[in-house]
């Protein structure tokens, strides 16, 4: 396993559509490992492979640090509700916004063995698999921002 390079905003990789998996293989399963590992070293909650500079539908999300999740070529089913929360994003380092997601979303996915399973978030859960399906669309949370983009230390000050 190994630490990847974090693309920041800007990198035209983070803007572009990505590829659908249609077959695990080797390099696939390591690339996963490498997202995992690069996302809890940079204590994130989620990664998405544009962001590791890989054109594939594939996503880590951890909201806890005990209960990894991959989302293959993951299809948004079903939402519902509203939650209005501070978010951020490894690659827009050191910034948050204010964004409001569906408090409730259901997702169709494949796993590491490319079998197909359905699971369902709320709350931070819900936001961060939203946020990581954006980013395979080549989409950035900084576009639903709803005011100006602060430090992340300012917020952590406050509290
Ligand atoms: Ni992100």
């Amino acid at each position: 396993m190994a630490i990847r390079n974090i693309r920041e905003i800007g990198d035209p990789v983070l803007n572009k559509k990505c590829k659908e998996v249609k077959e695990m293989n080797a390099r696939t399963r390591e690339l996963i490992n490498d997202m995992f590992e690069t996302m809890y070293e940079a204590d994130g909650v989620g990664l998405a492979a544009p962001q590791v500079g890989i054109l594939k539908r594939i996503t880590v999300i951890d909201v806890t640090g005990e209960d990894p999740l991959l989302l293959i070529n993951p299809v948004v089913l079903e939402t519902s509700g509203e939650q209005t929360a501070y978010e951020g994003c490894l690659s827009v380092p050191g910034k948050s916004g204010i964004v409001t997601r569906a408090n409730y979303v259901k997702v169709r996915a494949y796993d590491e063995n490319m079998e197909v399973f359905e699971t369902e978030g709320t709350e931070l859960l819900a936001r961060a698999i939203l946020h990581e399906v954006e980013h395979l669309d080549g989409r950035l949370y900084v576009e639903r921002v709803e005011g100006d983009l602060v430090n992340t230390a300012d917020l952590l000050e406050e509290e």
